[in-house]
């Protein structure tokens, strides 16, 4: 049995590839050998049958998360279901959910945003991931076209983001972000031994 965990990732500004990126640093630190995949650009014939696990992470866009791995998980769910993995979901609303310092309804607003969009993804999908994890994100202001920097400054605004779009923001906590995989391979790595 291979011992390589493969980590899948959609994004759309290109974000998640840092999340995809940092995951790929926890499975070398392990010991494991890894692959990174953008969902978008499956190899031919690909095959999840040929990895001991998998990590797959994917942003939210309007509410849904990215096309590409809903289709992915559509078609790959049979053998991701037999495998031990694991899904992220990046938002901003888990930046509203984690910001210490906006207030409490806010967050709790924040917080049934995100419970009610990884649902959807699930519900859509059929997966049923044994470890999940909701990650923030960035607001990409300096990669945004006119419109789209326009519409998320005012969401910003109005869910207690920065609203200086001179610059990019990232709301990541990389340290949970680590842990979170490091749980998920320290399992992996005690089954791998059995
Ligand atoms: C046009 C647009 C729509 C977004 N819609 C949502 C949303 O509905 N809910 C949310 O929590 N975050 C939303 N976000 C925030 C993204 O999930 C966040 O910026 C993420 O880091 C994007 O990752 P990516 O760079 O990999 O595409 C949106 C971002 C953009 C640019």
């Amino acid at each position: 049995v291979s011992q390589a965990i493969v980590i899948l990732y959609a994004t759309r500004n290109g974000y998640t590839r840092h999340i995809a990126e940092r995951l790929v640093c926890s499975v070398k630190a392990r010991g494991f050998e890894s692959e990174i995949i953008d969902t978008a650009h499956l190899p031919p014939r690909f095959s999840l049958q040929r990895y001991a696990g998998a990590m797959l992470a994917a942003p939210v866009h309007a509410g849904s998360h990215e096309r590409e791995m809903v289709d992915f998980v559509k078609l790959h769910k049979t053998e991701l279901e037999k495998m031990p993995a694991a899904f992220l979901s990046v938002s901003l609303s888990e930046a509203g959910m984690e910001d210490k310092s906006a207030p409490l309804e806010r967050r709790a607003r924040a917080s049934e945003d995100v419970e009610r969009m990884i649902h959807k993804f699930l519900a859509e999908t059929g997966w049923h991931p044994p470890a999940i994890k909701a990650v923030a994100g960035a607001l990409l202001y300096t990669k945004y076209g006119f419109l789209v920097r326009f519409v998320m400054k005012r969401i910003a605004k109005a869910a207690g983001g920065s609203t200086d779009t001179s610059k990019d923001h990232e709301y990541t906590d990389w340290t949970a972000l680590d842990h979170f995989a490091d749980d998920f391979l320290k399992k992996e790595a005690a089954l791998a031994s059995c």
